[in-house]
């Protein structure tokens, strides 16, 4: 079977970079990304490249190479299911905010309109990937409602999840660890539909990194994965608790243990709590899953890499209160970073979030310096807790254009996103505009604390005992 056009539906931070790359990579198959928001496709589409919807290093480049060759963007989407061989479905499958598995089960509304609207569209046969992050055994949902729905015609489903991040997702998707798809090969089509897409994905990617499982070992895998990373983030950041407590740190304990080839170095970096879109999202989904089966043990055990996260976002701001007397009311408080990690401007699921929401509780006075975060953004992001109005928010809450202002006069300055250019401030000069005595909470343990001692500060480092 050989694919010729590819449509895919959801032209998000997954469906875009997924595409563009596969776009490069695959100049004769011809790859229509669309979606329904207007404006997102408006933005792909933008002269030049200049407005692009997602910020991710690299990206602009390629598709400034593809677009009009033979990468599309449109809101057209019965045009592109038509005419497309294979659909990938890369819509958002946020956690459910109503009824039955309210705060933890996948909404998985946005996947079955897309599954319709295949169904209605479709007069041949078709491939059907699953792109979004699913619970296990979605695709027989979805193959239900093509096969019920549908004009006679054949669909087979992969899953087909993806593994990149933010920040670096073309270097991501160009060279992934490995490519993972899950068919049926238990029938020829089946065969023919997972023999298609590793022909896609072998045009960069050496066949020794594309894996083929069944479906159901797809779909868990990928929620394994963010379960697995995230409770990485969240051993680490346990660890940095008892560190603080003994006079440890974090920094050599987990050179320490990373050097163990069995553990490996990466994803050990102790932080003030993990963010981002899917981490939370995606353990929530896998604890409802295992609830819902009755693995009540197995539902707790991942359900504590959530809460030792919620913890760590809690106890800093808490310290941040204690250590300033025990009050923060009125007293100005620099955060720099709202972003969830560096290099991005997505900011779902920061820490900065909590971090602030509780110092506005006690009434601080809070001002925020991003180098990428809008000021938009940053007050959308407090109103969708809904903890006070919104006008509330903006006189508690001020966003600074450059980190001076928002240090100037501050009583501490709390580091929240690792971002390269706060290693570089002239951290004496920060000092002398700051009053004394001058504190610094380093969430993401990226300065120097005998230099910043040594100017004067009172520094705490995340995981570092006195
Ligand atoms: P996103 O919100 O950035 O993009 C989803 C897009 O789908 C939106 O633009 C939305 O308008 C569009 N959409 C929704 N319903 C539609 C419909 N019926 N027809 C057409 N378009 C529709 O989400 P995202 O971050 O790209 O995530 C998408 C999926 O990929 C999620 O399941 C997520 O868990 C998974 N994922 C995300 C990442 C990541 O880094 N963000 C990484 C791996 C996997
Ligand atoms: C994560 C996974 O790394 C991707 O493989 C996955 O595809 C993606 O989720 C997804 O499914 O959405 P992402 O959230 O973009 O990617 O970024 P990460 O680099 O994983 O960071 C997540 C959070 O953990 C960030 O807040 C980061 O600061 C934090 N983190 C990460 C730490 O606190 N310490 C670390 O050592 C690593």
């Amino acid at each position: 079977m050989k694919i010729e056009s590819i449509c895919c539906i959801g032209a998000g931070y997954v469906g875009g970079p997924t595409m563009v790359v596969i776009a490069k990579q695959c100049p004769h198959i011809k790859v229509t990304v669309v979606d329904i928001n207007q404006a997102r496709i408006d933005d792909w589409n933008s002269n030049d490249c200049g407005e692009l919807p997602i910020f991710e290093p690299g990206l602009a480049e390629i598709v400034k190479e593809t677009r009009g060759r033979n990468l599309f963007f449109s809101t057209n989407i019965d045009k592109a299911i038509d005419e497309a061989d294979m659909i990938f479905i890369s819509v958002n499958t946020p956690t459910k905010t109503y009824g039955k598995g309210k705060g933890m089960a996948a909404d998985l509304k946005y996947i079955e309109l897309c599954a319709r609207q295949i169904a209605k569209v479709s007069k041949q046969d078709k491939i059907v990937v699953e792109k979004s992050t699913l619970p296990v055994r979605t695709a027989s949902a979805i193959k239900n409602i093509l096969d019920h729905t549908g004009n006679g015609v054949q669909f087979q489903i992969l899953s087909n999840p993806e593994f990149l991040a933010e920040g670096t997702a073309v270097q991501d998707l160009l060279k992934p660890d490995r490519v993972l798809i899950g068919g049926d090969a238990s029938t020829k089509a089946g065969q023919k539909a997972i023999e298609a897409l590793v022909d896609i994905y072998a045009n960069w990617v050496p066949n020794d990194k594309i894996l083929t499982t069944n479906v159901w070992s797809s779909e868990l895998s990928k929620l394994t994965a963010n379960a697995f990373l995230a409770q990485r983030v969240s051993s680490i950041n346990a660890m940095s608790e008892i560190c603080e407590m003994t006079g440890a740190d974090i920094k050599e304990v987990s050179k320490a243990i990373g050097m163990d080839s069995r553990i490996g170095p990466k994803f050990l970096n102790a932080s003030v709590g993990f963010g981002g879109s899917c981490f939370q999202k995606d353990i929530l989904n896998l604890v409802y899953i295992a609830k819902s089966y009755g693995l009540n043990e197995v539902a707790d055990y991942w359900e504590q890499v959530v809460l030792m996260n919620d913890h760590q976002k809690n106890r800093f701001s808490d310290n941040i209160v204690n250590t300033l007397y025990n009050t923060v009311s009125g007293k100005k408080i620099a955060l720099l970073g709202w972003a969830f990690k560096k290099d991005t401007n997505d900011t779902r699921e920061s820490a900065a979030i909590r971090v602030a929401d509780n110092l506005l509780n006690e009434q601080a006075n809070l001002f925020v310096f991003d180098p990428k975060v809008t000021e938009e953004q940053i007050y959308a992001d407090l109103d969708y807790l809904g903890n006070r109005f919104p006008e509330d928010n903006k006189n508690l809450l001020q966003v600074c254009s450059t980190p001076y202002e928002a240090i100037e006069g501050a009583h501490a300055i709390a580091i929240l996103t690792e971002w390269d250019e706060f290693k570089a401030y002239d951290w004496k000069e920060i000092y002398e505009q700051m009053q004394k005595p001058a504190f610094i909470f380093d969430g993401r343990a990226i300065l120097d604390k005998s230099k910043l001692e040594d100017i004067g500060f009172v520094y705490y480092q995340i995981g570092r005992g006195n």
